[in-house]
């Protein structure tokens, strides 16, 4: 990051002037400093939703949504998630730079060796409601973990946020297979260290004490690509949730929670439930696409294309490119039911007449990566409401590498945005019985 750059603002009303220094990335828009803006001139800057405002410096993802771009730590993601693995891109985001064999064998290790978790935290489960969605369970258990991490943790010592991260990681599935084997009412699995990473998940999802069960290695390969293309993203909302909640020094456990509360949002990682929602619907109604589509179209009607539009990306989404193949791919190897096959047509229909409509042609609109996930999920036999939940666990390591990266900055400040106050001001407290 360079700054021999300057931009300098002028006050129309005053003509006071300051010049203000102006950042080059190694790639992506130059950004200006606006730190001393306030001091200089008193004024804050307004930009909600962050339109224009880079949060942090960060060295871990770049995305360039004019051109379809996302790469981790450089690599892009086409490379990735051909030639890599789920363990290989943790290691990747969090060591910056891919390991050698051993390294990678040590690390798989590792997280293998955490994937338990402490008895305490199973008896945790049964206080949820049978019918609690389950990232309502994980934003409980991830943030429950605080409790039993707190004491002998430091978030000031390299070496503890690197075990943060892998015992997050490890327990992330564990978290979420009990997630459904309770909502579920089914008896709870224990993991496997004989099993992959994405293996051992499906074992616990659906294995049963009755019976053998042997993970399909389609499925576990299918799994372990789609965790590569949700694994980071740099800075949206869930991330940033993650980082303003760690800038206070908070327990990291609990910062990841309250990135997982962030991430449940519809407009967010929510989508790709209701994207699975929004085909039903379309296939059951038999209705013409184009009406739904319009109904997207009218400012009248909260309705949306989920799975459509991104806030960066305004070209087609790297991640539904691959998502798509894969899915493809999937339901053919599997012979998929003709249900499956029908939404994947639907989702694949809807999203011709969608790109051939002024609308979203105007506005850039494209299938994002929740648009053919969800139809993967399903074909897996994954539930709808753990679509967002197996989102979570592949973005844990996103959030917890921006975390510490964060918490390595030696510039690190408590977040703390301002605002545009327009509420009253200087009212004269009138009691009760006079109102
Ligand atoms: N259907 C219909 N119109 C849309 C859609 C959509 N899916 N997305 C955006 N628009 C319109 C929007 O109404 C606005 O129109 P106008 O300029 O006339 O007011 C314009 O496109 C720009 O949209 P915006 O809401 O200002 O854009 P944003 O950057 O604030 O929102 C978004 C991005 C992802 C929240 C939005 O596109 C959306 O709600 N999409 C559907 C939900 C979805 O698929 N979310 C998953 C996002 S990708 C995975 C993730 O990050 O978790």
């Amino acid at each position: 990051m360079s700054n021999e750059e300057t931009v300098t603002i002028t006050d129309n009303s005053t003509g006071k002037q300051v010049t203000l220094p102006l950042y080059k990335p190694t790639a992506g828009p130059k950004v200006i400093d606006i730190g001393s803006l306030y001091k200089e001139l008193g004024y804050f800057t307004y930009d909600p939703g962050f339109m224009s405002t880079a949060s942090c410096s960060s060295a871990i993802t770049f995305l360039d949504g004019g051109k379809g771009v996302l790469q981790y730590r450089g690599y892009p993601i086409e490379q990735l998630a051909e030639q890599s693995s789920y363990l290989e891109v943790c290691y990747l985001l969090l060591n910056n730079r891919l390991p050698n064999s051993n390294e990678l064998d040590q690390f798989t290790n590792t997280i293998t060796r955490h994937t338990m978790l402490h008895e305490a935290m199973i008896r945790f489960y049964s206080g949820f409601r049978r019918d609690a969605h389950p990232m309502a369970i994980m934003v409980g258990c991830v943030g429950a973990l605080s409790a039993f991490y707190h004491d002998h943790m430091d978030i000031h010592n390299e070496e503890h946020r690197m075990i943060t991260a892998y015992r997050l990681v490890a327990k992330m599935p564990t978290i979420a297979a009990l997630s459904y084997r309770h909502a579920n009412g089914k008896p709870f699995v224990y993991p496997r260290n004989s099993l992959s990473y994405t293996e051992n998940f499906l074992h616990m999802m659906f294995s049963m004490p009755t019976e053998e069960y042997v993970p399909d290695p389609l499925l576990a390969k299918a799994l372990d690509l789609i965790m590569i293309l949700h694994a980071d993203h740099e800075q949206n909302a869930s991330t940033s949730t993650v980082r303003l909640a760690g800038s206070s020094d908070a327990n990291p456990f609990a910062a990841v929670a309250s990135g997982i509360a962030a991430l449940w949002g519809p407009a967010h990682g929510g989508a790709n439930e209701a994207v699975i929602r929004m085909l039903i619907d379309i296939n059951q109604s038999g209705k013409p696409l184009q009406a739904f589509v319009d109904r997207a179209k009218d400012k009248n009607d909260p309705f949306r294309l989920m799975g459509f539009g991104h806030r960066v990306y305004k070209n087609y989404d790297p991640r539904a490119k691959l998502v798509r193949e894969v899915c493809h791919k999937l339901l053919k190897d599997m012979e998929a039911t003709g249900e499956q096959q029908k939404l994947l047509e639907t989702a694949m229909a809807l999203e011709k007449v969608a790109l051939e409509d002024d609308y979203f042609v105007e506005r850039n609109l494209y299938p994002n990566v929740d648009f053919y996930s969800g139809i993967i999920f399903l074909a897996m036999g994954i539930p709808m409401n753990m679509f967002t939940v197996i989102f979570a666990m592949a973005r844990t390591i996103g959030w917890i590498t921006q975390w510490i990266e964060m918490m390595s900055d030696s510039e690190l400040k408590i977040g703390r945005p301002r605002q545009l106050y327009n509420g009253a001001i200087d009212l004269d407290y009138v009691p009760i019985d006079k109102r």
